[in-house]
């Protein structure tokens, strides 16, 4: 027997044809009712199997005109159609003449049975004629804006449900990047303690600074992240200069001078929704060209490797080290305002200051930290 199958979702409209082709039916396609129109005219099929929301033309239009046209009026028609679909579309449908109305998803075996048995009816002649009922066309329009009205809404709420479930899948995503951030942070932390209160600390402070400056609050989520882990270099230098407690000599000053290079080579490939490896290989750099490992100059240094650079050098001085006590908050504005413009970036520098002195800022609670920092 021939089918024409009329619907606009490509998966649906392949799994009707195979399934039909399967139990050696003869089938045609077509992706909206204007189609399946033409192609039918052409060609009149042994049944029509349509969907209700199309393009161009809908099935309830289609429905509309086939039982209309003498050529096709007598070849049965049967909607097939989605799930947001209620007891007064089957009503319209059956009052357009349609001969059946069932709803997707249905099982394989029970659709074949349902059109199967309609065909065979048909072919026999035995099929009850299902004609239009006899209203006026505005009867019918009215009736129609009706049914399509409820069907963009069911549609409104299957996107408005996508929607949903995509806010919640980034929310996850978001999750678990901090997951594996944490976890990466926790690998220094394990070798080197002092090094995981500085980076937390460090973090806070990038974290404000970079929200007073930008704004920006997707970026600022970047170096909050990148300054959790901005020295996880550190795992390799050699545990014993991290926590020594003197002054390193330069051929140990020159081991420690790798860790953003090893950073970044970790970090590197990846996928973080920031160029979070480029901030962190970039915190010891100077807008003088004066830092490493790169020396960078002005803004050949990211805004994230800027923040991180003044973030760093604030926390190292007001907290202790293994080789010295600390300076102190204010010693430590001091040296970003006096080295500002010449190692750090102008605009970061007055944020810093304005964060302290304005809005209060407090480093993270320090009790849960050792007392003494490790060097960098
Ligand atoms: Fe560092
Ligand atoms: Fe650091």
């Amino acid at each position: 027997m021939h089918i024409l199958v009329a619907d606009d979702d490509p998966s649906s409209q392949y799994l009707l044809a195979t399934m039909f082709k399967s139990r050696g039916h003869l089938v045609t396609t077509a992706n909206d009712g204007r189609e399946a129109l033409e192609l039918a005219r052409d060609n009149p099929p042994d049944i029509l199997v349509t969907d209700i929301l199309m393009p161009v033309m809908d099935g309830y239009q289609l429905a509309r005109e086939w039982k209309t046209d003498d050529d096709l009026s007598g070849v049965p028609l049967v909607f097939y159609t989605a799930n947001y679909t209620d007891a007064d579309d089957e009503r319209f449908a059956l009052s357009l003449g349609a001969d059946k109305f069932l709803f997707k998803p249905l099982d394989p075996t029970i659709l074949l049975n349902e059109i199967e048995q309609i065909l065979k009816l048909s072919s026999e002649g035995h099929l009850k004629a299902h004609m239009p009922s006899d209203v006026n066309d505005t009867d019918v329009l009215k009736e129609y804006n009706a049914r399509l009205v409820s069907k963009l809404e069911g549609q409104l709420l299957e996107v408005q449900e996508t929607r949903v479930d995509l806010e919640t899948t980034v929310k996850q995503l978001s999750e678990m990047v901090d997951g594996a951030v944490t976890a990466i942070a926790k690998l220094v932390e394990a070798r080197d303690p002092y090094t995981s209160g500085h980076q937390e600390r460090v973090s806070a402070l990038a974290e404000t600074i970079s929200r007073t400056m930008t704004g920006d609050e997707s970026f600022t989520q970047g170096v909050r992240l990148a300054g959790l882990i901005h020295d996880i270099g550190k795992i390799y230098v050699p545990a014993e200069i991290l926590s020594k407690p003197r002054r390193l000599t330069p051929a140990e000053f020159s081991l420690v001078k790798v860790h953003p290079q090893v950073a970044y080579d970790v970090l590197a490939s990846i996928a973080f929704p920031w160029p979070i490896a480029d901030y962190i290989v970039q915190h010891h750099e100077r807008m003088d060209g004066s830092g490493y490992p790169n020396g960078l100059k002005g803004e050949d240094i990211s805004l994230g490797g800027r923040i991180l650079a003044v973030a760093d050098v604030m926390e190292a001085m007001s907290s202790h080290r293994p080789y010295k006590v600390a300076a102190g908050i204010d010693a430590a504005l001091d040296e970003i305002e006096k080295n500002s413009g010449h190692f750090y970036d102008s605009e970061v520098a007055a944020a810093c200051v304005l964060v302290f002195t304005e809005q209060g800022f407090k480093f993270p609670d320090a009790a849960a930290s050792p007392l003494i920092q490790s060097q960098g």
